[in-house]
């Protein structure tokens, strides 16, 4: 358990993802339990709050949460980066990636999804919402989010707070070939 992690009230869920930042998808079954690197995620719904995630339809992660019907999106900090590219690049069908990377999971609050404090900057816990007409053509899930938290060094009261002094904790964004870029500087719009 992380100190730092304070609930996110579900309202302020799609800020977590709102500015796409790389992911770490984790999902168990039985005794089996994954995680694994999304790019490709974003909020689709207001209330209750929903997310779609592309998990393609090959991955062991996809099988988990098929069977499962729930997920974790856990939102690496800047120094999880070799991590994150490492968890996006072997299946956990071939190794435990907890176990080979030493990463240590708490248990979700509604379903038990493995979640990842430790460097993580926020996770949220997801529900599957079955698109039994689609599920087989296309490998976006989509999903309800049904608790949310994160490290109040970074969100706290429903925003970013992205600093000097919390640069190992921004989310990262990945650029393709193993490239990302951290949240980095706040743009702030002014009226015109
Ligand atoms: C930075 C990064 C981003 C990725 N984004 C996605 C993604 O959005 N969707 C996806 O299906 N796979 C994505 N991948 C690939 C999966 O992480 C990869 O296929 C992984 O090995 C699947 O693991 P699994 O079989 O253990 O589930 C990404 C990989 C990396 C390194």
């Amino acid at each position: 358990m992380n100190e730092h992690f304070q609930p996110v009230a579900l309202e302020h869920a799609s800020r977590l993802i709102n500015h796409g930042p790389t992911v770490l998808v984790t999902s168990a079954d039985g005794g089996r339990r994954n995680v694994m690197a999304a790019a490709w995620s974003m909020p689709v719904e207001f209330t209750p709050p929903r997310v779609a995630v592309v998990i393609d339809k090959r991955t062991c992660t996809r099988e988990l949460v098929m069977a499962s019907g729930a997920f974790g999106l856990c939102l690496p900090g800047a120094a999880l980066v070799d991590l994150t590219y490492a968890v996006g690049s072997a299946s956990g069908r071939d190794i435990d990636k907890f176990a080979r990377h030493g990463i240590v999971a708490k248990a979700g609050p509604v379903f038990g999804v493995p979640l990842i404090e430790s460097g993580c900057a926020a996770w949220l816990e997801c529900r599957l919402i079955r698109e039994p007409h689609t599920e087989d053509a296309y490998d976006t899930c989509f999903a309800e989010v049904v608790a949310a938290a994160a490290d109040a060094r970074i969100f706290a009261n429903g925003h970013w707070l992205f600093r000097g002094d919390n640069l190992g904790l921004q989310t990262i964004h990945h650029l393709g070939g193993g490239n990302f870029v951290h949240a980095g500087g706040v743009l702030r719009a002014q009226p015109l």
